[in-house]
């Protein structure tokens, strides 16, 4: 965080400073006292289970030298009624007070946001100094804590944004404009909450209305639901995909053993290769909206591919690894949903190797339609997986679509021992469910 005394956080924010208001804060925020470090601001909430008050001292030992809550507590603290409004307020300040000279880049849609979070990262990083989301911290403390991140030498501001609810992106583009709005994709990830697809493109296209003055929406072609934001805005705008009509053209697409992607990515003035060392057809279009929104940006598309060629993701995002039995494994636990599923398999099915096996668990908040999407799942699965591993609560009708070739499996201990008794030299297996399912102590459990 850039350096502010307690006294002008308490002004900021509106609250009140209890204790030493000279001591000034120059880490970062955290909500975890567990990783606060040297000169942070503990940032207090009281929650269902834990009232973060009392971990105070905690993040104090580890370098926080004061908290933002709503009760005095024994590190000098500024006292506001709503933390999180707080938090937010002190966020927009901060940003307001770099905006010059900053570019703010908000990434949104259904999947791929991380990933391609992760990649423009890497690129514009390559050009100048580069704040970005952490992992998925998208929502509406995850966006102002990376705001907060912000230094004076920031030059890039990347900012992943996620939504639950119709409005969630306004609130989010409240706190700070961005200059470059990026669209993936409208798919079917929280449809429970949305209620329909409908509501989900509109809760997408808020990040373009969104926009600040003079800034560009970047668009992907190959999603109808997505290149139709063009009509919410005056501002220019730059798309990509794989379609012929994208500004920003992923082509001659190819992959190689290990479903990695090469390929052109050329726009009306240059054209440059690139083989991203990523498994997964998905990630070139994830590739060409980060070169898009570099454009955007104004980062020149040279610059772009060469930092594509060494860019890594957050992990659990198909990390490739190879196992003490001879087997790899793609551990993609991080999350998923019916459309992210069908990337993974895809990208499975692309491995040369032995046997394809794709572990597959719960895909939450998917509403009525959920016994119906697991059943596709199950099926898409079958059509590419040698064997389809179906694990958890939701194991039963991905089984009934994966027919004959489905293994039925209680929960997570049961995976792990039916795949220590099952896997061989050249197996590759897949590891899918939503966060809920914890499929990641499956993938470490084998690892
Ligand atoms: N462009 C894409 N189209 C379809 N699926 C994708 C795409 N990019 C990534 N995925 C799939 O979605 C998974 C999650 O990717 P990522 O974490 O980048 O998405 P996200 O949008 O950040 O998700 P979350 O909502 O959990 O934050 C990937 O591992 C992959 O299986
Ligand atoms: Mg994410």
């Amino acid at each position: 965080m850039i350096p502010l005394a307690l006294a002008e956080i308490a002004e900021i924010v509106g609250g009140r400073a209890e204790g030493d208001s000279s001591v000034t804060v120059t880490g970062p925020a955290v909500l975890d006292s567990r990783q606060a470090g040297p000169g942070g601001l503990f940032v207090a909430f009281c929650g269902e289970h834990a009232d973060g008050h009392d971990y105070a001292e905690q993040a104090g030992r580890a370098g926080a030298v004061a908290v933002l809550g709503s009760r005095p507590t024994p590190l000098p603290t500024v006292v506001v009624e709503d933390v999180r409004a707080a938090l937010q307020f002190l966020a927009t300040h901060v940003v307001a007070r770099l905006r010059d000279g900053l570019t703010v880049v908000g990434v949104t849609g259904s999947q791929g946001k991380t990933g391609t979070k992760d990649l423009l990262a890497a690129v514009l990083s390559s050009a100048a100094p580069t704040t970005a989301t952490i992992g998925s911290l998208n929502n509406e403390l995850g966006v102002p804590l990376t705001m907060l991140r912000a230094q004076p030498s920031t030059r890039f501001l990347v900012l992943e944004m996620g939504a639950r609810h119709v409005g969630d992106i306004t609130a989010l583009t409240g706190l700070v404009a961005p200059d470059v709005a990026v669209v993936l994709n409208v798919g079917v990830a929280h449809l429970g909450e949305f209620g329909s697809r409908a509501a989900i493109a509109r809760t997408k296209g808020e990040l373009v209305r969104g926009l600040a003055p003079g800034g560009t929406a970047v668009l992907n072609a190959d999603d109808p639901r997505v290149v139709a934001m063009r009509s919410l805005t005056d501002c220019p705008v730059l798309t990509f995909g794989r379609t012929v009509h994208a500004d920003v053209r992923a082509h001659d697409l190819a992959l190689d053993r290990l479903g990695r992607p090469s390929f052109t990515l050329r726009t009306a003035e240059a054209s440059a290769p690139v083989a991203l060392p990523l498994v997964g057809a998905h990630q070139a279009l994830n590739a060409s909206a980060a070169a898009a929104a570099a454009l955007a940006a104004g980062v020149p598309l040279d610059l772009a591919t060469a930092a594509l060629a060494t860019a890594s993701l957050s992990p659990w995002r198909l990390e490739p690894r190879d196992l003490a039995c001879g087997a790899a494994l793609l551990n993609d636990s991080y999350n998923a949903n019916p459309d992210s599923a069908r990337a993974a398999l895809d990208a499975l099915a692309a491995i040369e190797g032995g046997r394809r096996i794709a572990v597959l668990g719960d895909m939450l908040e998917l509403g009525d339609d959920s016994e119906a999407e697991h059943r596709a799942v199950g099926a898409y699965a079958a059509a590419r997986a040698d064997v389809v591993a179906a694990v958890g609560k939701a194991a039963r009708p991905i089984a009934d679509g994966a027919g004959e070739r489905a293994v039925l499996l209680a929960d997570n201990d049961a995976a792990v021992d039916w795949l220590r008794g099952h896997l061989t030299t050249g197996d590759v297996v897949l590891v899918k469910a939503s966060r809920g399912a914890r499929l990641d102590e499956v993938a470490t459990a084998l690892a």
